[in-house]
């Protein structure tokens, strides 16, 4: 098989049982996931979670403790690292720029270290793809925070990558520029860039994400957002009228698809439902037949802000776990 056309077809990411100890502490362990190609990938977690590591693991940064992986479907083993970092790149948690020299001279020198083909060419299509091809000159030290974090970009997009691993790419910057690099990320996902996100944006991830993962040094949940919210949530429509319903029991007891209701405050009523769109009409028939005078009726929506406390807020943190071992 074509080096280049190694494992095409197959998964970009294939992780089974990976475990990483620093020592007695354990980084994560008995990690198992995969990642499509040209798939957008959130993993999520705490602080200490083992996020970073599992980018470094994957990276061939460092090497695990066990289990095994494929990269875009090459054995991650060392004699594989080379051939694994010609299709991904890494943008780290910081920067990581040489501040004394310029944005252009910073490039070139990784795409020197990368042996990068054609560097020029690739780095005014990098600077251009993150906005910079103005800045090319100026020196990284007197760049702002977010713009230095588009250098980041640009240099892990200098050797074209098939999997691109961001490590909290829009930590700490402001709204315009936290948007300008989801605008990138969709770009990337446009022209098949399988992406590898860590955040702790929840709202990032669902709005950028095909699947996300949460992990806390286990893996706690995997999918598709909206299918972690109905795994791990009854659905329920909210109801709000004017003035206490006289006898609610009455009006919700026998309508279809709902299975239960309980009042929320004195003009309240939560209704469980197994089909909103069967079971509002349906509700708000009744309390006008009923002459109810309805303020709102509307399906209580989970974010995955939602799932990610259900499934990690009650958890020690990551770190003290990890210490204690
Ligand atoms: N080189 C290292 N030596 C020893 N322990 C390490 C090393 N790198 C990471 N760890 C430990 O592994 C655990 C996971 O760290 P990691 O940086 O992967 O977490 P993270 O999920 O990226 O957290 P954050 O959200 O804070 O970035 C932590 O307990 C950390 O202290
Ligand atoms: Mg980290």
């Amino acid at each position: 098989m074509d080096d280049q056309d190694h494992g095409r077809g197959g998964p970009a990411l294939s992780v089974h049982g990976l475990s990483k100890r620093f020592g007695n502490r354990v980084a994560f362990e008995d990690v198992s996931f995969e990642v499509g190609r040209g798939e957008v990938f959130g993993f999520l977690g705490p602080n200490g979670a083992g996020k970073t590591t599992t980018v470094r693991t994957l990276g061939t940064l460092i090497t695990p403790t066990s289990g095994s992986a494929e990269i875009a479907g090459i054995p991650l083993v060392p004699q594989n690292a080379e051939r694994i970092r010609r299709r991904i790149s890494i943008m780290p948690e910081s920067p990581g720029l040489y501040l004394r020299l310029s944005v252009a001279e910073n490039l070139e020198c990784f795409a020197d270290l990368y042996r990068t083909p054609d560097p020029r060419e690739r780095i005014a299509r990098a600077l251009r793809t993150v906005d910079l091809a103005d800045r090319a000159d100026d020196v990284c030290a007197s760049l702002s925070k977010g713009l230095r974090q588009r250098v980041a970009l640009a240099r892990a997009l200098l050797s074209d990558p098939q999997i691109l691993f961001l490590d909290e790419p829009t930590a700490g910057l402001d709204p315009v520029a936290t948007r300008a690099v989801h605008e990138l990320i969709d770009r990337l996902r446009r022209r098949g860039v399988t992406i590898f996100l860590t955040t702790h944006r929840l709202e990032e991830a669902e709005r950028l994400c095909d699947r996300v993962a949460i992990l806390n040094t286990t893996l706690r949940t995997i999918g598709r957002p909206g299918e972690l919210r109905d795994q791990l949530f009854a659905k329920s429509l909210t109801v709000t009228t004017l003035a206490p319903l006289p006898d609610p029991d009455h009006i919700f007891a026998d309508l279809p698809a709902v299975d239960g209701w309980h009042p929320d405050g004195s003009c309240g009523y939560i209704l469980a439902v197994s089909d909103p769109a069967v079971a509002a009409p349906a509700a708000t028939r009744a309390l006008v037949g009923a002459g109810a005078d309805v303020l709102s009726i509307s399906s209580l929506h989970h974010s995955l802000q939602d799932v990610y406390l259900e499934l990690v807020g009650t958890d020690t943190p990551a770190d003290e776990q990890a210490g204690r071992r």
